[in-house]
């Protein structure tokens, strides 16, 4: 199966690069040049391949340490590679601690709730310090937690979220956020997953309008986590608005506990950082991949850190003056790299959106803009789409001024970026197209903003120190600058990819570098490419044009949803036979998935399964898996070996013509299927 849908992928991926025209460049704004971190052309020397991997030492040396590490990279197990041998460091400390004595009365965090009658907070570096303390006092003293362990977060964006990964940062306990759209099933998988004995969440938060009750879901991730063997001891409660409980769901005695009432305890405590190794892990998260598990992606303290503090600082240009606003969520990697720990790094001054881009219109996001004087904006294509669908001209009526503005999650249509560039940034904000993953800890390909012209689509070359590569089925390499379709890998070792799965060092292995590994037994890292799982093209001048997954993944508003996943949820509505899921090209959303299912014998087709099979996927994983369309079909159509074409459905899904299935066990049922269409 794995063969067809990398087929499939490939023939109508390839095309589309086929029919591509080349875009022009834009020169990044002279205003953009004068002010920035990276303007020194030498770089591109000192991270070239003869310079590996010793470059990383200047990553290195944006942070703290405690004790100076002894070996810059062990070679010695690939492709577990360890970064920063000997150093020792806290993640807090860099984020927090160490801006005191120039910054302390600088904002760290400003938060805007999604109601504008509400204030937005503001919270100094100052303040941030003493809430992180007197929380980790808490973590340690009232939960017993302590270096080593894991806890499972499950918290929508409030000021508390970054306050509670810092907290857990200080005392070496492994924090596991979980994305707050996520159901309390999706949760609790990773509770068990990650055996957490903790989990801390909210009671509500806004979300397009309303208040939304949170707290239900940790009683369901409890009890489904205690049903899968992991015992659940406390949950804790954050409030929305302190001091009142906006949830309805009661509290369970002995196991949930309101933050505010039991921190009193722990006011005006200072807890020591722990001095963490670098390999050490500093946090998990889960994302999607090709079989239906979510694997826990194990990022490192050291080499994390520096990763996401370097390329801050070149490839996001935040210096400790600019007021930076992501607009992702802090529940995916993107906000961990790029919101949180990269941007607190430097000092910077971050903000977090509890809304809806588009709620109450979409001129929101530019008022925050406006009020806040943000000056480098990051957000995902899906955002701008639909900004531009819903407010073209909004931008256009409010008074901000963008030096820098990213995208990132998902291939960006080049109209789509030259509204962002015209309209958005107003002609006067570089834009940095950043390709990267989860796994990856921080961007691999990219422009450096002041030194690299932009090309519409096109993320750009690999990023100072990683070397990207295009190759084959069989793993031979493309020819530089070839503009065809092949599967992109970086060659080498960098300091912010995961350290490896969750408790699955073999699947680790298997997943990315099994596919083009030739000798196990190689010490050099150069047998080891890591296989990224993107389609992508090469262009003459070395920049990456990425096409989408090769493998199981659908890529929904920039998140990754397994369809193994979704498959497995709608088996559970007891009518289904079979299903199998594809990704359907998708206006503002860039993908929705569309779930074919044929019925157990004996019933019949009727709307209400259909949205039963919804209803099911929206509570087993979250609202953003909800399909485009459920489709039931008299049968999926197979090959002689009994593999699921979803190829063919997938073109029928998409309206195109899925070409010649005369080879299949049963062509007559494609007619059928299109009938549906
Ligand atoms: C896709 C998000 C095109 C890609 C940071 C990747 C992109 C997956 C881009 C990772 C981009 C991410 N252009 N595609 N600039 N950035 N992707 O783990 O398919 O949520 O493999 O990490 O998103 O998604 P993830």
């Amino acid at each position: 199966m794995a063969d067809e849908k990398t087929t499939g992928t490939e023939v109508s991926e390839a095309q589309i690069a086929v029919h591509w025209k080349e875009e022009e460049y834009y020169e990044p704004p002279v205003s953009f040049i004068a002010q920035a971190n990276m303007t020194d052309e030498d770089v591109l020397e000192r991270f070239g391949e003869q310079n590996f991997p010793n470059c990383f030492k200047e990553y290195a040396d944006m942070l703290d340490w405690y004790e100076y590490w002894h070996t810059l990279l062990d070679e010695s197990n690939p492709p577990f590679w360890k970064w920063f041998v000997g150093g020792k460091l806290n993640a807090c400390y860099n984020c927090v601690d160490r801006h005191l004595p120039k910054y302390k009365n600088k904002a760290a965090l400003h938060f805007v709730p999604e109601p504008e009658g509400e204030p937005i907070l503001h919270m100094t570096y100052q303040e941030l310090y003493r809430r992180v303390n007197e929380f980790a006092a808490l973590l340690k003293d009232f939960c017993g937690l302590k270096r080593g362990d894991t806890v499972t977060l499950h918290m929508p964006m409030i000021l508390e979220l970054p306050i509670v990964m810092l907290a857990c940062a200080r005392i070496g306990v492994i924090h596991s956020q979980v994305f707050s759209g996520f159901s309390g099933k999706a949760c609790a998988d990773r509770i068990v997953d990650a055996k957490s004995k903790v989990l801390i969440t909210a009671d509500a938060y806004y979300r397009g309008g309303n208040l939304i009750d949170h707290k239900e879901k940790a009683d369901i991730a409890v009890a489904e986590a205690e049903k899968d063997g992991q015992h659940v001891e406390k949950v804790l409660i954050w409030q929305r608005y302190p001091g009142k409980y906006s949830a309805k769901t009661p509290l369970v005695e002995g196991r949930d506990f309101i933050v505010n009432d039991i921190l009193p305890r722990y006011y005006h405590q200072i807890v020591e950082p722990e001095r963490m190794n670098a390999e050490d892990t500093l946090f998990l998260m889960y994302t999607s991949g090709t079989t239906g598990k979510p694997k826990g992606a194990q990022h490192s303290t050291g080499g994390y850190m520096a990763y996401v503090t370097g390329t801050s600082k070149w490839i996001q240009d935040i210096h400790p003056e600019d007021v930076y606003w992501c607009m992702a969520d802090i529940g995916w990697i993107t906000g961990h790299s790029y919101i949180v720990y990269g941007p607190l790094a430097l000092a910077a001054s971050s903000v977090i959106f509890e809304g809806v881009p588009t709620h109450p219109d979409a001129g929101r996001p530019w008022r925050v803009a406006e009020e806040l004087d943000v000056n480098i904006f990051h957000t995902s294509p899906t955002a701008i789409r639909a900004l531009r669908r819903v407010g073209p001209d909004e931008p256009a009526k409010y008074n901000y001024s963008f030096k820098h503005m990213t995208t990132v999650g998902e291939p960006i249509e080049p109209e789509v970026w030259r509204w962002y560039y015209n309209v958005v940034g107003k002609k006067k904000a570089v834009i940095v197209d950043t390709w990267w993953q989860t796994e990856t800890g921080g961007f691999l390909c990219s422009t450096i903003p002041a030194l690299h012209k932009m090309k519409p689509g096109s993320a750009g070359p690999g990023v100072p120190g990683i070397y990207p590569e295009i190759l084959d089925d069989n793993g031979d390499p493309l020819p530089r600058g070839s503009n065809k379709a092949g599967n992109i890998v970086i060659r080498n070792p960098w300091p912010g990819r995961m350290l490896t799965i969750w408790g699955d060092d073999e699947r680790f292995l298997n997943q990315y570098y099994a596919r083009y590994n030739k000798d196990r037994n190689s010490k050099d890292w150069h047998d080891w490419p890591y296989f990224a799982g993107d389609g992508a093209v090469e262009a003459p001048d070395g920049y990456f044009r990425i096409l989408g997954r090769i493998d199981d993944v659908i890529n929904v508003a920039g998140h990754r949803l397994g369809t193994k996943e979704l498959e497995s949820a709608s088996l559970l509505v007891p009518e289904v036979a079979e299903a199998a899921v594809v990704p359907v090209p998708d206006p503002i959303k860039g993908h929705r998935p569309h779930v074919f299912v044929s019925l157990k014998p004996g019933i019949q087709p009727d709307p209400a399964i259909q949205q039963k099979v919804s209803d099911t996927l929206a509570k087993e994983i979250g609202p953003i898996a909800k399909p485009g369309k459920v489709w039931i079909v008299p049968d999926m159509p197979k090959t002689r070996s009994g593999k699921i074409m979803r190829r063919v459905l997938a073109a029928i899904a998409a309206g195109k013509d899925p070409g010649d299935v005369t080879t299949l066990a049963n062509p007559q049922v494609v007619d059928e299927i299109k009938k549906q269409a």
